[in-house]
């Protein structure tokens, strides 16, 4: 058996499968804290003790002693601050984090060429502008770093004691240069930070360590089982589809969003915000559109209105559409393809007769006109792909796969078990670290379950071209 573990934004998820199968799987909760507006932070001690719960909740259906090898999968671009002791020095900040604005535009200045090195112009939701952030504002701490790691990183740290990250997770902080596959020195000194703060870097597939005997007692793992390096959530996410190849992409919906292509080159596209980076298996690259928001505004409408996000859905199915408002779902500000951290959530066209039910619809609606803006900035390289599959909570929506199909003109599939995707990703990079899946095998997709075709009625074009309208003119005021 192997197991993935992924250290999402809203829980950790863990994987037991057989190879290609899942025999079991489980997660726990996290909160994420905001205490000002725009930051966003989890402690990694958090999801450390997430793991071991939901560790505990596996050993029920399965016995981890079984487990060969274990395969980590996480939130990207988090910031995970480590003293000489390897110990936190302070929360984590996150990949919907926004505070470091104006650093990221230092670094635009600064490093001109960024966006060609690093794949994408720099946001604050990247790793690197956080540490210029931190030297400014909380220069005490800047003074302790001795490592900076990402969040699935830290799990790793503390499962085997290794520092150590892989390539996709690498490529996600603004330090990789993406077409060597190495730290660049330029964007790490334009940033302050030291080159032996960064951890050394692995393929997704690659033995990081083993077991420590401290950590199988917390986690019921036995001691001594390899640890694979695994892959930031994009990666894992199209590890767990088979999108290793050239053409093969899908959509993630998450609390975040991707739109994501693989490729066997590095193509970058920064002046769209479509990140270009490298994959966790040797040799390949990928496009990503990122939105923030993914189907996260389900689950916040259903807090609002004391829905769960699936009678959010329910309720949307109900609305008639022609008098439903508009909504732009910027909750934290939107990455690709606007570049935009300080935009934010609205409704427009509400009147005095407008329902729930057309609020939901609203809402619903509103992630698909993300993915068609993304869809439309990656040009032909998505008009070429014969379909798209989802991955993610947001994927178990019927509503949601017809309208994205309707919105970006292109079907959407669903595969068995796609609300694991990451975790899965994960294990199946455990199991290749373990020799029982080789690189080509990855590349193997599985079976469709369902198939949404495009099917745009004039009325969703129409409200598609409203909302980008409303983007534009709320856009100029922000
Ligand atoms: C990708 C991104 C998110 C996070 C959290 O660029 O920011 O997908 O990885 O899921």
């Amino acid at each position: 058996m192997y197991l993935g573990i992924d250290i999402g934004t809203s829980a950790v998820k863990v994987v037991c499968t057989d190879v290609d199968q899942i025999l079991a799987s489980a997660s726990v909760n996290l909160e994420t804290s905001s205490p000002q507006p725009g930051w966003s932070e989890q402690n990694p001690e958090i999801w450390w003790r997430a793991t071991c719960e939901a560790l505990q909740k596996l050993n029920s259906a399965i016995s981890l002693k079984d487990v060969k090898a274990i395969g980590l999968s996480g939130q990207m671009h988090g910031a995970v601050l480590l003293d000489a002791k390897l110990r936190p020095i302070r929360p984590a900040i996150l990949w919907n984090d926004s505070r470091a604005t104006h650093e990221c535009e230092d670094l635009r200045e600064t490093l001109p060429k960024i966006g060609l090195i690093a794949g994408v112009l720099p946001l604050p939701g990247f790793t690197a502008p956080k540490i210029a952030w931190l030297r400014r504002h909380e220069p005490e701490n800047h003074a302790r770093i001795a490592h900076v790691l990402l969040p699935k990183d830290y799990i790793g740290l503390r499962l085997h004691g290794e520092v150590a990250t892989d390539t996709s997770d690498a490529a996600g902080t603004l330090w990789l240069d993406q077409a060597a596959r190495d730290w660049s020195l330029q964007v790490a000194k334009a940033t302050h930070v030291r080159p032996n703060w960064l951890p050394p870097i692995f393929d997704g597939h690659q033995i990081v360590g083993t077991v420590m005997s401290q950590a199988a007692s917390e986690t019921g793992l036995q001691a001594g089982t390899h640890v694979v390096a695994g892959g930031g959530d994009a990666a894992t996410g199209a590890i767990s589809l088979g999108a290793t190849e050239p053409g093969r992409g899908f959509i993630s919906l998450g609390t975040s969003g991707q739109l994501f292509v693989s490729d066997h080159d590095y193509k970058p596209n920064p002046e769209r915000y479509v990140h270009a980076f490298a994959h966790t298996l040797p040799d390949r690259w990928y496009q990503m559109a990122a939105m923030l928001n993914g189907a996260r505004p389900i689950s916040w409408i259903g807090g609002l209105l004391g829905l769960s996000p699936a009678e959010v859905v329910a309720l949307a199915e109900t609305a008639k559409g022609d008098r439903t408002p508009i909504f732009l779902p910027y909750l934290t500000g939107e990455r690709s393809p606007h570049g935009n951290p300080h935009v934010r959530a609205g409704f427009f066209g509400m009147e005095d007769a407008t329902t729930r039910a057309e609020v939901c619809r609203a809402v619903v609606e509103s992630i698909s006109f993300c993915f068609a803006d993304a869809a439309e900035s990656f040009g032909d390289t998505i008009k070429n792909l014969p379909d798209l599959t989802a991955i993610g909570g947001g994927s178990r929506s019927n509503l949601l796969l017809k309208l994205i199909a309707a919105a970006t003109d292109k079907p959407i599939t669903r595969a068995a078990g796609s609300d694991s995707g990451p975790a899965f990703g994960a294990a199946r990079l455990a199991a290749c670290g373990q020799g029982a899946l080789s690189i080509r095998d990855l590349a193997v997709q599985p079976a469709q379950v369902d198939r949404f075709v495009p099917e745009a009625t004039p009325m969703l074009l129409d409200r598609l071209s409203r909302f980008r309208s409303l983007y534009t003119s709320v856009s100029t005021m922000t």
